[in-house]
């Protein structure tokens, strides 16, 4: 399974996936991590991992069909089969969504279709909820929308504070997104047999 890892930030949902590619957990061959923003940190994190680390912003294009077609030119390059969201904070367009149907894989920090978007653990925990939890999906056309693969509940304690909410969503998404990723490479090799 060749990928390339799209994100927008801190990278540790990356940081999980190299990590269990190393250890031979996940057949997985990244090709390279994009990032659309010049400053994130995931950026670093390739880099210490001897992957490849490209960045280039949106703003620098006339349009996100034209950004969208740079980074479909780069995947096709790099000879990419399938694209890993991990913290990538932008929705997909046609232009993607059409040369990577159902191989766009997306990990969202709440029980999807509940709390969508950018701020997926505060909206939990603001809004009292007795659970949340971390999705993963297939992405289609709307934000954090898709078949769904797996999901994963935990509780919200009184005691919980945002961060310590964040801390256990992130510890349950570093588990259970190499874990997924390790299952969709095995069928897929499975399938190319
Ligand atoms: C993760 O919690 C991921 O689920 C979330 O961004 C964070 C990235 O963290 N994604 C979304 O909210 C997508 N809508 P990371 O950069 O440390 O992996």
């Amino acid at each position: 399974m060749r990928a390339a890892i799209l994100a927008s930030g801190n990278g540790s949902n990356f940081e999980a996936i190299i990590t269990a590619v190393k250890r031979r957990e996940i057949e997985m061959d990244i090709a390279f991590v994009f990032s659309d923003k010049p400053d994130a940190f995931v950026l670093e994190r390739a880099k210490n991992h001897g992957i490849e680390a490209i960045h280039f912003s949106p703003k620098n294009f006339s349009s996100k069909g034209i950004y969208e077609a740079e980074l479909l030119h780069l995947l096709e390059e790099y000879q990419v089969e399938w694209i890993i969201l991990a913290g990538y904070m932008r929705i997909i367009g046609p232009c993607l969504l059409e040369a990577y149907p159902q191989r766009i894989i997306n990990i969202h920090p709440s029980l999807l279709p509940k709390y969508p978007g950018l701020h997926g653990i505060k909206e939990a925990f603001e809004a009292k909820a007795e659970q949340t939890g971390v999705t993963i999906h297939y992405i289609d056309a709307g934000v954090d929308t898709g078949p769904i693969i797996v999901q994963e509940a935990l509780d919200i304690l009184q005691t919980d504070t945002l961060e310590s909410l964040e801390e256990k969503i992130h510890q349950l998404e570093h588990q259970l997104y190499p874990k997924v990723l390790a299952e969709i490479a095995n069928k897929q090799k499975g399938a190319v047999k």
